[in-house]
């Protein structure tokens, strides 16, 4: 397959890439890949170093929001497909600034999903979250069919996103797919999210600012599961269809619980957890029915919690380099910004 990887210098988006030219070519065969990204702050090349020397790769640096460009590249090669990743991803940041998520995840959307209807390629795939539901009680999991509910400006543009990408399929009979995962967790993560970022606080010694009262539950899921997913979806996905794809039930923990999981492995202490006041319009729990994406194509996920986490932590000791970059840089201003009060009191 020849795909347009949108947001492909991101976290899922480059392991998505890298987990394609390993697993994906032994399941699917040989790919050609073209990642166009914006580069944002949450972009990075180092994420995709080295592909385009073994694969046949290639990067773009360009902007969703840019009809201009995203028809230059649209227009550069005949595509199979088009996967879009690229987003503003993080519900703090969302809280402070909302207006970049809707142009990003609304307005690049539909500049995306049009051009590539225009250009008759044959699929296109939004990659979208749980987050979409809005939040559970203590019982029940988030179908397919659950009415859309979402508490912040990131899962509500996510939210649009999705409308405008169902909505060329109802218009124009495009063949769209949406997936909606929830939290996912592996290598080159951005250190914003809450596993990177207590594992590089306690790798650094510093406290672990923990919302609220710790015992908001997620649901996680390795992005090596989510890429073989999103693989099935691009191969077999029925037109207008939506997939959720969840983490297994054994992976559904309160957040203190993945706090001293990480601060166990790394042999640092409860003494850096810093209990700092709630996130605003908290979401308290996500759980995922992933009936759907098993029945049809017998997805589940494989990697139990523990070792995911465990490799994960590993990845973050031994590539200390890779976050210690970025967070000494444009980082830092958001992390005052957002957590200077909030730790003080
Ligand atoms: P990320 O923040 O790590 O990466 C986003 C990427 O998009 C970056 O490379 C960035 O440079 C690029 N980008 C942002 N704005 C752009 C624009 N206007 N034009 C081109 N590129 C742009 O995000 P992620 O965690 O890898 O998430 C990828 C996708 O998966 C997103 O759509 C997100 O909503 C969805 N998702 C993420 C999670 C999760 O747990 N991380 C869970 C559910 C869904
Ligand atoms: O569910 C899918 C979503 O998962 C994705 O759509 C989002 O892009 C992704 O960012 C993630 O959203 P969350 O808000 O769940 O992820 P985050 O890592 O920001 O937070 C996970 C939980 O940890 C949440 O309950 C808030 C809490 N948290 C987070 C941070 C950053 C803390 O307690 N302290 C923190 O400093």
């Amino acid at each position: 397959m020849k795909l347009l990887v949108t947001g492909g210098a991101g976290f899922i988006g480059s392991n998505f890439v890298r987990w394609l030219f390993s697993e994906g070519t032994k399941l699917y065969g040989a790919h050609r890949v073209v990642v166009l990204d914006s580069l944002t702050y949450a972009g990075n090349l180092a994420n995709l170093a080295g592909l385009d020397k073994e694969y046949d790769f290639r990067f773009v640096k360009g902007d969703i929001t840019d009809e201009a460009a995203v028809a230059e590249v649209i227009a550069s090669e005949t595509f199979d497909a088009v996967v879009n990743f690229a987003a503003e991803t993080h519900v703090d940041r969302s809280i402070v600034s909302p207006l970049e998520f809707v142009r990003t995840n609304v307005e690049g959307t539909q500049v995306l999903v049009n051009a590539a209807r225009k250009a008759n390629i044959k699929r296109y795939l939004q990659i979208s979250t749980d987050e979409v539901y809005g939040s559970l009680g203590p019982t029940g999991r988030f179908m397919e069919t659950t009415p859309l509910d979402p508490s912040s400006a990131y899962s509500a543009s996510k939210t649009g996103a999705d409308l405008l990408v169902l909505a060329a399929h109802r218009t124009h009979g495009y063949h769209v797919n949406v997936t909606r995962c929830s939290n996912n967790y592996g290598p080159y993560q951005f250190p914003e999210k809450l596993i990177p970022l207590f594992v590089t606080n306690a790798l650094e010694d510093k406290p672990l600012p923990l919302y609220g009262d710790g015992k908001n539950i997620r649901s996680w899921l390795h992005v090596d599961d989510h890429s073989r997913a999103i693989g099935l979806v691009l191969e077999q996905g029925r037109p207008g269809e939506v997939y959720n794809v969840g983490g297994a039930p054994e992976s559904e923990k309160e957040n203190i619980e993945v706090t001293m999981a990480v601060l166990k492995l790394l042999g640092k202490p409860e003494t850096l957890i810093k209990p700092v006041e709630d996130r605003h319009g908290h979401d308290r729990r996500y759980a995922v029915d992933y009936s759907k994406i098993e029945r049809e194509f017998g997805w589940k996920p494989q990697v139990c919690f523990e070792e995911g986490l465990k490799q994960t932590v590993d990845w973050y000791v031994n590539n200390k380099s890779w976050w210690q970059n970025i967070k000494s840089g444009e980082y830092l201003k958001f992390y005052d910004l957002y957590y200077g009060e909030r730790l003080k009191k």
